[in-house]
Order: structure tokens, then C-alpha cells, then sequence
């Protein structure tokens, strides 16, 4: 990961990864062989690329995008326990995901609740309103295919080293 985007993913979304909440999420195995943590952390990255490419540089629109990536997966944690079958986690999980923002952050924003509710468009047929949530989707499916193909933006060491910059 270029260390421009991981500097961008600390500066906006450093208290929701030292979060406990986040901590968790490295112990959970997602899309089978990463974990939730690692494949936020990779979609966050995802995301952010799409944003620098695209011009899209403002604060807002930055901060939007890294914590709706940072969280739109919080909910899938307990998967197992919480949902009857896989249909059920794919409409359930994003809600989830937005409370867990809300309790991780403290905030409300309508464009990142947007963002993180409608992810898995076209899964679930609502559509994101918001550019970020666009991003999201987008980085959320890029991320899944690199993941299936061994070329995760974040793999173990990457992760140690995101990790270690928290101190
Ligand atoms: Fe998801
Ligand atoms: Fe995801």
C-alpha cells in the first residue's frame, strides 16, 4: 500500500481501527481465506485510490469515504450467531454496520449511513445516493476479486505495519 493512501486512512480513520470494536474484527475469517479486519483495512485502501484517482481530494468527501470503508463490515462480526443463512447476512449485515458506526464513532452522518446501508448494491437492489457510497460498492467489489486472487492491498505484514503506526 502506498504510504500517501495509509496516510490518509490514519489521519481520518485511526480511532476506528485502535477502536475495540475494530480489534475484533481480525479474528473472524471473511470471503474464507482473510479476515474482516483485513479486508476492511483493503477496502478502505481501495477506496481511497478510487478517490485520488478520481480528484476527488476534499476533506469531507475523504473522511466520508474512509470511515464508511472502515465500517461497513462492523456488522457482519457474529455472523454465525446472528444470522439464519447467508440471504439473511447479505440484507442484514449493512444495517448492522450502521449501528456499529454510530456506537464506534459517535456520529450520524447521512451520506456515510447511506454509504455503509447500501453496499452491497447490486446484492440488494437499492442504490447508494452518494458518490461515496459509489466508491464503497465499487472498492468493497475490487477488493473481494483481489482477495479471491491473492492480491490483497492488505495481507498480514501490511496490516502489522497499519497496526503499528497506531502507537
Ligand atoms: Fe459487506
Ligand atoms: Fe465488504
Amino acid at each position: 500500500m502506498d504510504d500517501n493512501i495509509l496516510q490518509i486512512i490514519l489521519k481520518y480513520g485511526k480511532d476506528i481501527i485502535a477502536s475495540e470494536e475494530f480489534g475484533r474484527t481480525f479474528e473472524q475469517t471473511h470471503h474464507i481465506d482473510t479476515t474482516v479486519g483485513d479486508h476492511t483495512l483493503s477496502v478502505a485502501a481501495e477506496a481511497v485510490k478510487l478517490c485520488l484517482d478520481r480528484g476527488y481530494t476534499d476533506e469531507t468527501t475523504l473522511k466520508n469515504v474512509v470511515t464508511s470503508a472502515l465500517c461497513h463490515d462492523l456488522g457482519i462480526m457474529g455472523r454465525k450467531e446472528k444470522y439464519a443463512n447467508h440471504a439473511v447476512c447479505y440484507v442484514r449485515h449493512p444495517l448492522d454496520s450502521v449501528d456499529a458506526y454510530m456506537n464506534v464513532t459517535g456520529e450520524k452522518d447521512e451520506r456515510v449511513i447511506d454509504s455503509i446501508k447500501n453496499h452491497m448494491f447490486p446484492v440488494k437492489p437499492v442504490m447508494p445516493k452518494y458518490k461515496e457510497g459509489w466508491i464503497l460498492t465499487l472498492a468493497d467489489k475490487i477488493s473481494s476479486v483481489r482477495e479471491k486472487t491473492g492480491t490483497q492491498a492488505v495481507d498480514e505484514q501490511v496490516r502489522k505495519r497499519i497496526l503499528e503506526r497506531l502507537k
